[in-house]
């Protein structure tokens, strides 16, 4: 089956200008993060502040109150280095879906900005986000999307006016699942990037390892991904014994694989050539070097934009913010209100 689509262009994104900049505030759940864009569409500089447990998981009352104490701090930083407040057009923030204590905090912070120098105020979908940074930084037009982050992993792609989700994961996220199987070793959160260090360390001393001994179950099922029996099996086999991170380069192995050929997959469906990854997980050059592999495999190609644009970020919210109020109109003040649960494909694509 191939589902026909238009296909886009960013070009005409960036040929409009605000002639200003657009704010961008991020509080979803562990970040709390301001950063802008110019009227053309290039990002700036992100001030930001993560909440980092020392142990179990990112309690929502508790990330309120550090985004709280450190928003007035961030917004005077970025005032500071980045940003004259006379240039800013506009104020965006990240609507949902995310944590509700923090999701309010965010958009608090930005209703007030907006009320007090009088511009726009412009809830996003922070999901759309973490795509369309990438879709402006990598010059792609009509891609499939593998968003892969800690509460997400989604394969997206473009259609009749809004980003369907063609498969996704029905547990938990990859980021979520890395970061779980990282505490239960005693690696603080964020696990992902420690996993990845301790899985390139074992390849580099074992170059000729195999995954005998090391195989774990199946993610894929159609065209969705599961993780949490992954994730109990490679608990299982540290508790067996195995090395530790012979046991994080398979889970790499394998939660990649499953990614990969679900993206495969959806580039096949969709009739599209372009592949381009978003979200922290995005971060990881292993997932960035298979993807890669698989893209040209097809005569396509894979693109994904700068690391601190992959993690949550202001950034990407004013990315956003801009494509909407250029595209779209602004959210009235009584249209505002968080939601916690907004999903990919509720959001109106609006722009090329
Ligand atoms: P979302 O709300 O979009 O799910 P999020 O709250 O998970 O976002 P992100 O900053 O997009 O936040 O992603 C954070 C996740 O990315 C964490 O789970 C972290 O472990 C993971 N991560 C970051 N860097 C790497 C890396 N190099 N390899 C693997 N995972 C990574
Ligand atoms: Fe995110």
């Amino acid at each position: 089956m191939v589902i026909a689509t238009s296909a886009p262009s960013c070009e005409a994104n960036r040929s409009r200008d605000l002639g200003g900049v657009v704010i961008g505030i991020e509080s979803t759940a562990h970040t709390f993060s301001i950063g802008w864009v110019d009227g053309v569409g290039v990002p700036g500089k992100s001030v930001s502040a993560f909440v980092r447990p020392v142990e179990g998981g990112i309690h929502p009352r508790e990330a309120a109150d550090h985004h709280a104490q450190h928003a007035g701090g961030i917004l005077r930083e970025l005032l500071s280095d980045e940003v004259v407040l006379s240039d800013v057009k506009a104020i965006a923030f990240s609507q949902g879906p995310g944590l509700g204590p923090c999701l309010r905090i965010g958009a608090s912070v930005a209703r007030s900005l907006a009320f007090q120098i009088d511009v726009p105020l412009i809830g996003v979908n922070h999901c759309v986000a973490h795509i369309e940074v990438g879709r402006e930084r990598c010059d792609c037009d009509d891609p499939v999307l593998l968003y892969a982050s800690g509460g997400n992993t989604q394969v997206i792609a473009r259609l009749d006016g809004r980003y369907r989700v063609l498969g996704e994961t029905l547990d938990i996220g990859i980021g979520n699942m890395l970061d779980k199987f990282a505490r239960a070793q005693g690696i603080p959160f964020p696990g992902g990037p420690k996993v990845e260090k301790l899985a390139m360390e074992w390849l580099s001393e074992n170059p000729d390892s195999t995954l005998d001994g090391l195989e774990l179950p199946y993610a894929v099922q159609g065209m969705d991904l599961a993780f949490s029996g992954l994730l109990s099996a490679a608990l299982n086999l540290v508790e067996k014994g195995m090395p530790l991170p012979a046991v994080c380069w398979s889970l790499q192995e394998h939660a990649f694989a499953a990614c990969v050929e679900v993206a495969e997959r959806a580039m096949a469906h969709a009739g599209k050539s372009e592949l381009l990854l978003g979200g922290g997980v995005a971060c990881n050059d292993k997932l960035r070097a298979m993807c890669a592999g698989m893209a040209s495999s097809r005569g396509g190609s894979s693109h994904v934009p700068e690391k601190f644009l992959c993690v949550d970020n202001g950034s990407m919210i004013a990315t956003l913010g801009r494509l909407q109020l250029l595209w779209g109109s602004p959210t009235a003040l009584d249209e505002s209100g968080v939601k916690q649960d907004l999903r990919t494909d509720e959001t109106p694509i609006l722009w090329n």
